[in-house]
């Protein structure tokens, strides 16, 4: 069955059939396209285009349509050419005539945006739940290791000693911008296409904005040109995920390093890593690694979909029927990372005790030295010099800065009194860095109930 059969002699030729069938992808979205017939046909009914009877003869019939589809009574064919013709067969086969008379008004380019738009909402909202369990896990795990000195890094060497769950906390931050993004996106999503028709509007009397309204949009667009050509929302959400991925993926690394048998700053929980089939000591981190490289292929949804649309003229073209892949892609991809993610977190062992003794290794606590001359009056530039050759001299002599004798010090700067004793230890380190944003591990504290209040309200 096709809904263009009119003006052609003879059927579609095979190949042309396989190339531009997309039911197989699009059927996802029959509970939605559902959903926007019945708002359509209460519109044809208020336009005096439908009788009371027949409204509620195609209400029940879109019902019924609605149970079979979900229970799977109604199935597509390889011959329904997408959702939409799969659907009016279904309400053909219940209504007989009556059933045509749904498509008055509309085409399938206002449709499939319409229900592209919906799915997207809805869909979006489960993300946003799965992420908010992620932040949770992390949150969890930070309040857990306020106080769990950790070696700080930058370009992966130790920099200076931070509190674990000032750097978990990190992650959540991330998250907590990308929850945002979806909500900001969301506002620009909630736009109704239905009412724009192929891509002029409809010489019927419908009404666009009770339509949007119904479908719980905030209103109908204002241009039907831009209604049916418009993809920004799933370009714009194909960003908000690859978004995601790439903070998935830079926390699944550190969590590969951290499960490593170089840092052992973690233990991963068995339900949450992965053996090997040949050698059986191993204990691998899949699900770190999945994160990670999952983010590639949200990448690639976002440059596929920017491509495709990158040189089409308004309006509809069929290309946009490639929107619809990478984005159930993305969504599919999100909400098995998440789950996953957020259990290796909330399941994790940390190994306090290496963390913390590992916490001042690589002269992490060099800065604290030179700092402590700057407020006795050394100018930076002078203290760094100073500090430089004391950690030299460390490295030459085989020893820790925090092993050096008074006179060792004494030695260096005569600033250098048993004052730098109290600055050569970590907990010390940590809770001297206590102005806003610091890894003090009272801002920490204070940093968790905030983040707690904005993950609530997320
Ligand atoms: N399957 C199409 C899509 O996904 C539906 C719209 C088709 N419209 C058309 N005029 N051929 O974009």
């Amino acid at each position: 069955m096709r809904l263009w059969g009119g003006r052609f002699e003879g059927g579609p030729a095979d190949a042309l059939t396989r190339l531009s069938v997309s039911v197989q992808f699009d059927w996802r979205l029959a509970p939605y396209d559902l959903m926007a017939s019945r708002a359509h046909a209460r519109v044809l009914h208020r336009a005096g285009l439908l009788t009371d009877d027949e409204l509620s003869r195609m209400l029940d019939a879109l019902e019924d349509l609605d149970r079979d589809c979900r229970s799977g009574a109604f199935r597509p064919t390889v011959a329904d050419e997408d959702v939409h013709t799969a659907l009016e067969r279904g309400l053909l086969e219940r209504l007989g005539s009556l059933g045509g008379k749904l498509r008055a008004g509309r085409s399938r380019n206002d449709q499939i945006a319409t229900d592209l738009r919906l799915y997207l909402r809805d869909h979006v909202r489960h993300i946003v739940s799965r992420l908010v369990e992620l932040e949770t896990a992390l949150l969890n795990q930070a309040e857990q290791h306020a106080d769990t000195p950790a070696p700080g890094m930058t370009h992966l060497q130790h920099a200076q000693p931070v509190s674990f769950g000032h750097q978990l906390l990190a992650h959540v931050h991330a998250f907590t911008r990308d929850i945002d993004r979806l909500r900001d996106w969301d506002r620009r999503a909630a736009i109704s296409p239905l009412g724009a028709g192929a891509l002029a509007g409809s010489s019927l009397p419908l009404d666009p904005q009770a339509v949007a309204r119904e479908l719980g949009f905030d209103s109908a667009a204002a241009n039907s040109m831009d209604a049916v050509a418009d993809r920004d929302f799933a370009a714009e959400f194909l960003f908000c995920a690859a978004m995601i991925g790439v903070h998935l993926s830079r926390l699944g690394e550190e969590i590969v390093l951290w499960a490593s048998q170089e840092f052992r700053w973690i233990e991963m929980d068995d339900a949450y890593s992965t053996g090997s089939s040949i050698m059986p000591q191993k204990k691998n981190p899949d699900v770190a690694e999945l994160a990670r490289g999952k983010s590639g292929r949200l990448i690639g949804s976002l440059t596929a979909l920017l491509t495709v649309l990158k040189g089409l003229p308004l309006t509809y073209n069929r290309d946009l029927q490639e929107d619809k892949e990478p984005v159930f892609d993305a969504v599919d991809t999100l909400l098995l990372v998440l789950p996953a993610v957020a259990g290796l977190i909330s399941t994790m062992r940390v190994n306090t005790a290496r963390l913390a003794a590992s916490a001042p290794d690589g002269f992490a606590l060099a800065t604290d030295l030179a700092e402590l001359l700057v407020r006795k009056g050394v100018p930076f530039r002078e203290a760094h010099e100073a500090v430089g050759h004391l950690v030299v001299w460390c490295q030459v002599n085989d020893k820790t800065l925090e092993e050096l004798t008074d006179e060792e010090l004494a030695k260096v700067s005569p600033h250098f009194t048993s004052e730098a004793r109290e600055v050569l230890n970590v907990p010390g380190a940590l809770a001297a860095r206590s102005a806003h944003g610091g890894t003090a591990p009272d801002r920490v504290r204070e940093q968790i109930i905030a983040l707690r209040e904005i993950v609530d309200a997320q």
